[in-house]
């Protein structure tokens, strides 16, 4: 991991850029003592990962970022954190670019029914208590989204493609750090507000999807959103719940709309 720049900025948030490195989410993970706002940029990642283990193809174009945080509080406050990073995301990419990405539950970030941003929260817990997160963003900013496998291309689009010229992705960093620091200076004050934001860009609500979880899949009717970012939804059979984990795929997303 061959270190290019280290910058260190307003919030006292220490930022560092590096070429290469497997995943910027591992890289903290080997430094958990380090400070608050330690943020991490690669160029490209050689191991990116997204929810569930699975892969997250990090060619050089990407903006590929985390951020260690210690929050004050027990983990299960933090429930929002993750929706919470969403909208964060999200401004960030409209200040950046003025692109409105819509959110597609829980952690992805889409643009005409394709994905643009992945986003990846770990926690680190030592005896029950909170030591740490790990906030992850990969955004595609000028991936070449044509040279990746037809199997990811067909679902992707990058801000690039979007907005149809280069965008410079030091601008989209600082956008998104930017953001990052509004959300950690309010994740415990303004949950409310955020939620509400959440819910209005969360294009799986009013949408027929499938639950899995633990192996079972099961139908059910989006219909709104709870106040940790939780997915309301209502089964085929009436009952309703509030997902939170698992997963959650929704027919008719990205590119088969
Ligand atoms: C997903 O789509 O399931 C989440 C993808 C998260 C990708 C980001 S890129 C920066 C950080 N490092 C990783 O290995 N993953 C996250």
């Amino acid at each position: 991991m061959q270190e290019r720049q280290t910058i260190r900025c307003d919030h006292g948030w220490n930022i560092r850029v590096v070429d290469e490195t497997d995943s910027t989410n591992d890289a903290l993970k080997r430094q958990l003592d380090a400070p608050h706002g330690t943020v991490l940029i690669a160029r490209r990642q050689t191991g990116g990962r997204g929810r569930l283990g699975r892969q997250f193809l990090s060619p050089p174009g990407g903006l590929y970022l985390s951020v260690l945080l210690r929050p004050q509080v027990p983990s299960d406050q933090l429930l929002h954190l993750t929706p919470m990073t969403a909208v964060a995301v999200r401004r960030a990419i409209s200040d950046c670019c003025g692109v409105r990405t819509e959110i597609k539950w829980t952690n992805d970030l889409v643009f005409g029914g394709r994905k643009l941003c992945g986003i990846l929260t770990e926690l680190n817990c030592r005896e029950g208590s909170l030591q740490s997160v790990i906030v992850g963003v990969g955004i595609n900013c000028n991936t070449d989204i044509a040279s990746l496998d037809p199997s990811v291309s067909s679902m992707a689009t990058s801000l690039a493609q979007i907005v149809g010229h280069r965008v410079e992705e030091d601008a989209l960093a600082s956008a998104v750090i930017f953001r990052l620091q509004q959300m950690d200076a309010t994740l415990l004050t303004q949950k409310a507000a955020w939620m509400k934001e959440y819910a209005a860009a969360c294009i799986t609500v009013g949408r027929q999807v499938q639950i899995l979880c633990g192996g079972e899949r099961r139908q059910a009717f989006a219909e709104g959103i709870d106040e940790n970012g939780g997915l309301l939804v209502r089964y085929e059979n009436g009952e309703t719940a509030a997902v939170t984990a698992g997963e959650v795929s929704v027919r008719g997303m990205y590119g088969y709309l």
